[in-house]
């Protein structure tokens, strides 16, 4: 297993391993820049096949929260961590206290808060042992940044809708929704508000039953969602979802969802774009909820923090436009976005890794 040479590496500035012997925590963190200020990225819980798979996701996932806090305008760098093991039977509060210490050891230039696999009283447990964590306050709900991920991703598809088909409004739009968990739900709430119909699938039936009962979704099997013929396709649960095949199965013109790094390769982002797909490149779209527990530690009122994540629409605009007349994938164009952002505030010369 590489590091340095690791195809994902991409110039991080820390990759920190550890491993805990009397809780078993074996974690990674890692750093991709703290240009913007110290790197904040949540913490992924998985039980990886093996540890170059953890080394992959972390650095990619780490890398993508530079992007999104450069273009979300936040004084945020990039950064994020993961613990091995399955949630469902190796968390403890030893392990939790443990990667507690681990983020400490660090000393702020990495703050943590929830990701696939953590939730509010995970991190509340690796509080217990370090003030850099967000995504807390004093609600045990309150930090809680799905709504604001589905607000994200609802003006995303707004965005899109108009640039594509030049709607002002979902009314009678059909969109697919991959994964109706804590920001799937929630967006399909907001969709269905806005007038549109949302079908819908989740390999966990409760999650699925849930979103039929109280909102109206329809649910789809979990291998049509992503190719149904809709107006929107929005995946919201794991990445890597697009890939040469994936895209040529699509029957949809617009791909905007929440889900983190959805691209399998860099390539797919102009596989998309050949396809006649506009892609909403996730760590655009999915800003909310960083923007969210920016606001939280700010005590902001609630007007500057729906302002702040309506900016995504604004952004998202630029990047369509921009992607049109270059006749590049969004994707590409919004990395460049981001790095001019980062080149700009330390006068480094950073480039776009593959
Ligand atoms: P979640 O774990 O609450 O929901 C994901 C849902 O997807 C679950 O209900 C799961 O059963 C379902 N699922 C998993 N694989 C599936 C498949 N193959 N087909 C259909 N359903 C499937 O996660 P959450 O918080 O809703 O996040 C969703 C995605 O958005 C993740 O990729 C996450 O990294 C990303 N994201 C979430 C943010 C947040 O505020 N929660 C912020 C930014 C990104």
């Amino acid at each position: 297993m590489t590091v340095f040479a690791h195809s994902s590496f991409s110039e991080h500035e820390l990759v920190a391993f550890h491993h805990d012997r009397r809780s078993g925590l074996n974690a990674i963190i890692a750093v991709h820049s703290t240009a913007l200020g110290p790197a904040v990225g949540g913490c992924r819980m998985y039980p990886y096949a093996a540890e170059a798979d953890a080394l992959h996701d972390v650095l990619r996932l780490s890398r993508g929260m530079t992007y999104k806090s450069a273009l979300a305008g936040l004084p945020f760098g990039g950064g994020k961590s993961v613990i091995i093991g399955d949630p469902r039977k190796q968390k403890s509060r030893a392990l939790l206290e443990a990667m507690g210490d681990f983020v400490h050891s660090l000393g702020g230039c990495y703050i943590t808060a929830e990701d696939v696999g953590t939730d509010v009283a995970d991190i509340r447990a690796m509080a217990r042992r370090t003030p850099y964590v967000a995504g807390l306050d004093d609600n045990e709900h309150g930090g809680d940044p799905s709504p604001s991920t589905a607000y994200g991703v609802f003006l995303g598809i707004r965005a899109a809708a108009r640039h594509r088909y030049g709607k002002e409004s979902l009314n009678d739009f059909a969109v697919s929704i991959q994964g109706l968990g804590h920001v799937g739900f929630k967006l399909a709430r907001l969709l269905i508000e806005d007038g549109a119909t949302v079908y819908g699938a989740d390999i966990n039936a409760t999650n699925l039953e849930r979103a039929a009962e109280e909102l109206g979704v329809r649910p789809i099997s979990s291998d049509e969602v992503l190719f149904l013929p809709a107006d929107v396709v929005a995946p919201c649960a794991m990445g890597a979802v697009w890939n040469a095949d994936s895209i040529s199965k699509l029957r949809t013109g617009i791909v905007c969802g929440a889900a983190n790094n959805q691209l399998a390769t860099p390539e797919d982002g102009e596989r998309l774009r050949q396809s006649g797909v506009l892609y909403c490149p996730d760590f655009v779209v999915n800003a909310g909820g960083i923007i969210e527990a920016h606001h939280q530690r700010q005590c902001s009122s609630e007007c500057d923090r729906l302002a702040h994540i309506g900016r995504i629409e604004t952004t998202l605009a630029e990047v369509f436009r921009l992607s049109r007349d270059r006749q590049v994938s969004t994707e590409l164009v919004a990395k460049e976005m981001a790095e001019d952002i980062l080149r700009a505030r330390d006068g480094t010369n950073q480039s776009i890794a593959a």
